[in-house]
Order: C-alpha cells, then structure tokens, then sequence
C-alpha cells in the first residue's frame, strides 16, 4: 500500500485534480484490462466532481463504453428520491456522458428487503468480477462523514466487522434508518481508494485519522492493497499536525 495525502489550496484543484485521478486510472486500467471499475461515493461532496466529469476535457478523455460505475453505499429509498446516492450521480454524470445503461450497477435501495437487495448486488458484482475472491475495483472514490464513517460504514454499525460478504444492509442509529454498504474486505481490496474529502467540519476527525494515533473510526480500518490517497480541501486539511503537512502534497 502506497499513502499520499494531497491538499488542494483552492476549490477549483480539489475538483480538477479528483477528475483527473479518475481519468488517469480509467486510461491506465483500460489499457492495462480493457475495462474500469469505478465505485462512486454518496452525500454531497462529489456532486461538483461527478458535473466536471460530465464535461469536457474529461467527457471525451474517460472511454465510457469500457467503463463499468458502482456505487459504495446506497440509502433506503427510491432511485428518484432527494436522498439516492443513485440520483445524485444520475443527474450530475450518468444522463450526460455515453455510459451503456448495461454498464450501471445500482443498489437497489428501494427494495422492501434490504438484505435481500444486499445479496442481490453481491450476485451482480460476481458477474463481472468473478465469483473467486474479493472484487479489485481500478477506483473506489470514498467519502468520510465527520465521525468517521466512510460508505455506510458507520461507528457502532454491525457491518463494519463483516469479513466475507461483500455488500451488507445494516441499520445506522444515529440516522435511524437502513443503509446498503460495501465492506471493509471489498474496499480494502481496490487497486486506489481515494479519499475525497472537504470542509472544515470534517479537519479535526481526519486529523486525528491522519495522526496515526488509532482512535478506532471506522475510516482507520480502510488499508487497502493498492494505493491509498486522501485529496483534502484546505478546510478538510486545516487541522493536520505538521509533521503530515510536511509529507504532504500541495497543488
Ligand atoms: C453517503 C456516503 C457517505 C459520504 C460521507 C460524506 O451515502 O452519505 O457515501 O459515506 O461520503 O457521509 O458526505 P458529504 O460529502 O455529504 O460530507
């Protein structure tokens, strides 16, 4: 595993730089297998990302047609439903660039049997990854709440201990509602996880994170084979203690 943390100064290079990650790995894995496997993030940070990616240059640079989108996590609800992490990239990305509507793996969030629509997802991931070990996506994109969280693996949440399955459905208190998640295993297997984080609110958890001194987030447990990337906003980077400043990346 290879870590770098890199903080964007202005808001426009946190954006620029996500979707120039994103299209670097698409070159390279499609070159390298003839396909990307790319797992989007929910909540509202990517949403400005997911929009650049929708135009040019990156519209044109990604290779749609061989690019195949899963979702991290997924809320309990309909795909046209306000909170979908589904809808939030349908709108911002999926409805503008030639994307296959074979190629879009969504969680079925609307299912009136989340463990069901769990398994389900699992069963489709092995169509395309293989039924043998655990999935290596090119790119997970991942999101960090201000917890700690990441997916919908949530502080005190039952799946944060799963080994073997590679998506659960479990409830999350603090939100009093069912999430669908991919697991630590799952994550932590990803050629890059990206952590693409921003806003003050989250500096002072991901400092800690960042620290090394293991506070028991659920963010700590993500150590992937592959590389492991935080791209920070100056107010999600605003509380690193110096000595992660130092060995930080500045754009
Ligand atoms: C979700 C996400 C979640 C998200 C973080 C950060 O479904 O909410 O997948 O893990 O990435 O909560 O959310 P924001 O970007 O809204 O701060």
């Amino acid at each position: 595993m290879t870590e770098a943390v890199i903080v964007a100064r202005e808001e426009p290079v946190f954006y620029r730089r996500a979707a120039e990650m994103i299209a670097e790995s698409a070159e390279a894995a499609i070159a390298a297998r003839g396909k990307f496997t790319l797992a989007l993030s929910g909540g509202s940070t990517p949403t400005k990302l997911f929009g650049l990616l929708a135009s040019d240059p990156f519209r044109s640079r990604i290779a749609w047609d061989k690019t195949f989108v899963f979702w991290g996590d997924e809320r309990c609800v309909s795909p046209d439903h306000k909170d979908s992490n589904y809808k939030s990239a349908y709108d911002a990305l999926l409805s503008k660039v030639p994307l296959p509507e074979a190629n879009i793996f969504r969680m079925k969030g609307e299912s009136g049997s989340p463990v069901e629509a769990a398994a389900e997802y699992e069963a489709r991931m092995r169509g395309v990854f293989g039924a043998g070990s655990f999935p290596k996506f090119d790119f997970m994109l991942q999101g960090m709440g201000d917890d700690g969280h990441t997916a919908s693996l949530f502080p005190g949440s039952t799946g944060l201990g799963e080994t073997q399955k590679w998506v659960v459905a479990h409830r999350v208190d603090k939100l009093k509602a069912l999430r669908l998640t991919l697991t630590f295993p799952v994550i932590n297997a990803a050629r890059r996880v990206v952590f693409f984080v921003g806003g003050v609110s989250k500096a002072e958890v991901l400092s800690k994170v960042l620290s090394g001194l293991s506070v028991g987030y659920p963010v700590e447990r993500v150590k992937p084979h592959g590389d492991l990337i935080w791209l920070l906003d100056a107010g999600a980077a605003s509380k690193l203690g110096a000595n992660i400043r130092q060995g930080a990346t500045y754009l």
